[in-house]
């Protein structure tokens, strides 16, 4: 396929391979999948590719015999990649800079699995690790894949409460985690924030393991708590444990409707195949070339392009400790490319926002050598056409944007650069990815026509990599994505499709919103907001936020009798949510309301709320019980700003 884009001078033209290799795929699902399963190692080869007997729930290639940790790590060494970097940790905000080589990164997951065997970790076991952007959380989560243990990696930035609650779903035998997180403006001792969880969670877990970071000393307690250190100094180098393909290698928690985090749990051998595929497919990565995801291993993202995805490919990966802005400026991000000869960024479009905010003219961009970055890649949340202009502009590459989702664990929707790059159209991600049948679908579950909007779906099975099932909820699984469309998954997106077949992905359906690339759920912030003595009833929106594309905002009702001033209930609530969700969620407005919009059913119209905050034209709900509850809404948020864009 030619393709040409008139209008996009930095894009040349190219042929494509999209087109025959999505039909390709399309023409024999699992002969295209056991093609692309050969790129891995298997101790054993798979009986069948797919096992449809007990859909929805899927299995990729039953029967085979796999190991992650061999597959990232062994298997390059053993080919002469020992000398190559695996890992660089480059972290502004400590101003280290550390490489591994495949052989020394090797050699630490050895030991790491080691102790975490002397700890008593065996195959099956859940463990946790709750942990910054240091090189020990690779680590940690590759030996845990060496020994067939299921890691559970909790993003730094959650508090106490959010902990417990994995922890209690998981229960895992053991947590990592490091003495602190730093942050631009402060440090953060963890091991009080571990404490706490475990005191609030039923579950204890067996021993802790702490990295003691120079900045702040952790107090252990004797008997549960173990250095780092000292268990690596007395460790024997573990072996790896063969899993079967199908066995769960991790579970990522990540928000739904509800207060509860649903617990995506992940193969081994799909999930290789996955991510293998894309890093060539999607990516154009040569083994040996320097892939940055800029996220952080809490997030999908980290999971699956900081650790595996590059490490599979052979690549050079490089984690990152620090932000696009403020550490020390907004250069970082092109200091990092010029000095690790990176080709490949991947970081989410509210970075970009940020760096242009601080150097809208790219004068830092220009201040470096960028000879050896081919692509920047954006998601995380929608990339509005106008950054991606900017970044076009300023970058002078082609700038990607591409849709996925942490249930998915790797693109849906891409210009599949791999395969020769499409036209870019600004505000779509281009076109299903090959392994993904994405469709539009109206309320009843019929296909609407192209150029109309309403949910995204995706026809199952759903490619390798894509979740298995939700940790202990089989019945959530079937209920949050499989029951409203049999024989579809629905994304929980919408967005429409155009006549060339590109996707726009425009908002949620459901109660989820996206801060600075990060997905949350109104539904815990409620249950927080919920929480406070004060309150009657509460609702949760996020709305437009021009640097973090969404943030939350909080309504309560006070109980009658409350006697109090509404500054003080505010600020109570805004660090309540802090204090249990965690400052990443950026809730900073509380809003004290008479009543809440509702239905005569007694729904919250929440989308109506968010409609007046982002200064959308919104009808008036036909079932409203009461229409003037929402002049008083339009008019509170008015006052803070709101509904005038
Ligand atoms: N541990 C503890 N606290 C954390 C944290 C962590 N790991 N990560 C973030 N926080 C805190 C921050 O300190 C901040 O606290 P504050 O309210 O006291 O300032 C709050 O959570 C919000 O953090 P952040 O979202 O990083 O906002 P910011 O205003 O500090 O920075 C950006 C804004 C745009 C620079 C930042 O959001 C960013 O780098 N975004 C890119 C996100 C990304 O890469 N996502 C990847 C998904 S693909
Ligand atoms: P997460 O599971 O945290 O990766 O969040 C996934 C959600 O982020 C998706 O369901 C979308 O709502 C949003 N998202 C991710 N990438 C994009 C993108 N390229 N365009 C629009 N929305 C996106």
């Amino acid at each position: 396929m030619i393709a040409s884009l008139a209008s996009e001078p930095q894009v040349q033209i190219v042929t494509s391979r999209y087109a025959e290799t999505y039909a390709a795929w399309q023409r024999d699902p699992e002969a295209y999948w056991a093609q692309a399963a050969e790129d891995i190692h298997w101790f054993k080869r798979w009986d069948r590719v797919l096992d449809s007997s007990r859909a929805p729930f899927y299995r990729w290639f039953p029967g085979g015999s796999v190991n992650t940790c061999y597959n990232a790590l062994d298997r390059h060494v053993e080919a002469g990649r020992g000398a190559q970097a695996a890992l660089i940790y480059d972290s502004p905000i400590t101003r280290v800079i550390r490489s591994f080589t495949y052989a020394e990164l090797l050699n630490q997951v050895k030991l790491f699995a080691g102790a975490l065997k002397a700890q008593g970790v065996t195959k099956g076991d859940r463990v946790i690790i709750y942990m910054p952007a240091v090189p020990e959380a690779v680590i940690a989560m590759l030996a845990c894949a060496r020994i067939g243990a299921i890691h559970s990696v909790v993003f730094g930035g959650f508090a106490p409460r959010e902990l417990a609650i994995r922890l209690d779903d998981c229960t895992p035998k053991l947590i990592v985690s490091a003495s602190c997180g730093i942050e631009p403006t402060r440090t953060i001792p963890y091991k009080p924030l571990l404490d706490e969880a475990i005191e609030i969670a039923a579950h204890k877990p067996q021993g802790v393991i702490v990295l003691q970071r120079p900045q702040v000393k952790a107090t252990l307690l004797p008997g549960r708590d173990h250095d780092w250190d000292e268990l690596m100094a007395r460790a024997r180098p573990a072996e790896c444990v063969p899993v079967a393909a199908t066995d769960p290698l991790y579970i990522l928690y990540t928000s739904g409707s509800t207060g509860k985090p649903k617990g995506v749990v992940r193969d081994n051998a799909g999930h290789m195949v996955g991510l293998k595929w894309s890093m060539h497919g999607v990516y154009d990565m040569k083994p040996g070339d320097v892939f940055w995801a800029a996220s952080d291993v809490g997030w999908v993202v980290g999971h699956s392009y900081i650790v595996y995805a590059p490490l599979l490919h052979g690549c050079t990966t490089i984690l990152f400790e620090g932000k696009p802005v403020g550490t020390p400026d907004a250069g970082v991000f092109w200091r990092v490319i010029e000095q690790h000869k990176v080709a490949a960024l991947f970081t989410a479009p509210t970075s970009f926002r940020a760096i242009r905010r601080e150097d809208p003219n790219g004068e830092f961009i220009r201040k470096y050598d960028l000879s050896n970055f081919r692509t920047l890649f954006l998601a995380g949340e929608r990339a509005d056409p106008d950054t991606v202009r900017w970044a076009e502009e300023q970058v002078k590459k082609p700038v990607i944007d591409h849709w996925w989702q942490t249930e998915t664990a790797w693109a849906i929707a891409a210009n599949c650069m791999g395969l020769g790059m499409l036209p870019v159209k600004h505000g779509s991600p281009t076109k299903a990815v090959p392994g993904y049948d994405v469709r539009v679908f109206d309320p009843a579950g019929q296909e609407v026509e192209r150029g109309e909007s309403g949910a995204i779906v995706v026809k199952l099975p759903l490619p390798p990599a894509a979740m298995l099932t939700l940790w202990n909820n089989d019945t959530g699984y079937i209920s949050s994505y499989m029951q409203e469309y049999p024989g579809w998954y629905k994304t929980g997106d919408a967005g429409m499709q155009d006549a060339d077949g590109y996707l726009y992905i425009m908002s949620r359906t459901d109660d989820v919103f996206n801060v600075a690339g990060h997905r949350l759920s109104t539904g815990s912030i409620e249950e927080v907001l919920a929480g406070h003595p004060a309150v009657a009833e509460c609702a949760a929106i996020g709305v437009r936020d021009e640097m973090k594309g969404q943030v939350p905002i909080g309504f309560v009702v006070l109980k009658a009798g409350v006697d109090r001033s509404e500054a003080e209930v505010r600020n109570e609530l805004v660090q309540r949510v802090r204090d249990q969700i965690g400052a990443v969620a950026s809730f900073k407005t509380a809003l004290v309301v008479k009543q809440l919009p509702k239905t005569r059913s007694g729904k919250i119209l929440r989308g109506t709320m968010r409609r007046i905050a982002d200064g959308e034209p919104w009808p008036m709900p036909a079932t409203i019980e009461d229409p003037s509850v929402l002049d008083a809404i339009t008019q509170s948020l008015a006052a803070e700003g709101y509904g005038k864009r």
